[in-house]
């Protein structure tokens, strides 16, 4: 991994050989979107992706930046939200794309939030075998973990993510302006996945978001900058190490079989937002992780206390109407990717800073946690 500065920009290298690209982050980048890209298309035209809400805000400045670089390009603009994620939705774009006039040596750019950027990277993965694609991440989950590490995919009715590819895109363009039009449910959502970095592997990290926490997400363009950098090279580093997660790239998905099994069973819907479930399943990480005894009790607190300083929900009960049974959670969780030989996988922490995969989790020990989590609050 490599950075480099040039005052407003900032720009962190994924190292994968052959297929190394860079992420760029800043202010306005956007408007400059055709003199970063112009070099690396085969002719002067791309494809542009995005959602109605990315559209409304943002896609005349995008369109006009190719236009004066001299890129033709033609968008394709779909509904927001996680529901976009399947297979309908796919095999729609893909006729869009086709219909749109897409070769094999054309690039693809996705121009939105983590949904936007999964679905179309899966889509760049499947059309013609395979076409190029360029990541604009337009939330702050984008900007800091999705758009970044060539996981794509959409989900199935047995649960997130479960059908995809790894694609890696060619660049990655991270304008931190485009943020100010991000509702702020959104934007703390977000948030979840940047403290998800301090918590998994760098305590300063973290002891820097407790004390910045506020101001960045006010809008503190510099704070902001520097957590995207910060969380970026963190699974830029992760990324290099282990591209297609055989080993120390599950750390990333702290928290994240908890908030999967929680955001399926709240039907993907506005109920709770990816980052949230996100959020709610670190805290219940680290509180499986203390009642296993790997770690020191009121650690979890002390991440519920943060996490609920920025807005986000910290427990199963914050979430409106109904709630799973332990065992309905259990079901779901047994679908999850990392599950082996039907032994559940869950990343757990010595502290805050230092976590661990942990294979062979047994389903008892889960169900057994979860009911009395359910009970705590
Ligand atoms: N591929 C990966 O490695 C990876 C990692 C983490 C999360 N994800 C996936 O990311 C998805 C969540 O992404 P998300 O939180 O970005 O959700 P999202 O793409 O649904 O965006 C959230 C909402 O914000 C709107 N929006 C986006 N940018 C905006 C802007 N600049 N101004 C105003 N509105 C804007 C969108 O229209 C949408 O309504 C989940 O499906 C999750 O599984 C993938």
């Amino acid at each position: 991994m490599q950075h480099s500065n040039d005052n407003r920009r900032d720009t962190v290298s994924v190292n994968l050989g052959t297929r190394t690209y860079d992420i760029h982050i800043g202010e306005n980048l956007l408007p400059e979107t055709g003199r970063y890209i112009a070099p690396l298309l085969n002719r002067p035209f791309a494809a542009v992706v995005t959602d109605e809400n990315v559209a409304r805000h943002h896609l005349k400045s995008l369109e006009t930046s190719l236009t004066a670089a001299g890129i033709k390009s033609a968008s394709i603009i779909l509904p927001a939200g996680e529901k976009t994620k399947s297979f309908t939705a796919l095999a729609d774009l893909c006729e869009q794309l086709l219909a749109a006039g897409v070769e094999r040596q054309d690039k693809i750019i996705a121009f939105g939030g983590g949904v936007i950027g999964d679905l179309t990277g899966f889509a760049a993965a499947i059309l013609r075998r395979g076409v190029e694609f360029i990541q604009i991440p337009t939330t702050l989950l984008a900007q800091v973990d999705s758009s970044v590490g060539g996981k794509t995919g959409i989900n199935s009715a047995h649960g997130k993510n479960l059908i995809g590819a790894f694609l890696q895109p060619v660049k990655v363009l991270a304008d931190t302006s485009l943020l100010e039009t991000l509702p702020r449910r959104e934007l703390a959502a977000g948030y979840a996945e940047v403290a998800k970095y301090g918590l998994l592997g760098d305590l300063s990290f973290f002891e820097w978001l407790e004390a910045n926490a506020e101001i960045l997400l006010r809008g503190d363009a510099q704070a902001r900058a520097y957590a995207i950098h910060r969380s970026c090279s963190a699974k830029a580093a992760i990324v290099a190490e282990d591209e297609t997660e055989q080993g120390p790239r599950a750390l990333l998905n702290l928290g994240h079989t908890f908030g999967h099994a929680l955001e399926s069973a709240t039907g993907y819907s506005n109920r709770l937002l990816h980052g949230e479930g996100v959020a709610i399943g670190m805290i219940q990480a680290f509180r499986f992780s203390e009642h296993l005894m790997h770690c020191r009790p009121g650690t979890a607190d002390r991440i519920a206390r943060h996490l609920e300083g920025v807005g986000l929900p910290t427990h199963m009960n914050d979430i409106e109407g109904p709630l799973p049974t332990t065992t309905d959670l259990v079901n779901i969780m047994k679908q999850d990717k990392k599950a082996q030989r039907g032994k559940l996988t869950f990343i757990l922490a010595r502290s805050i800073g230092d976590a661990f995969i942990a294979k062979n989790v047994s389903e008892s020990a889960v169900a057994e946690f979860l009911t009395e989590d359910l009970k705590s609050k």
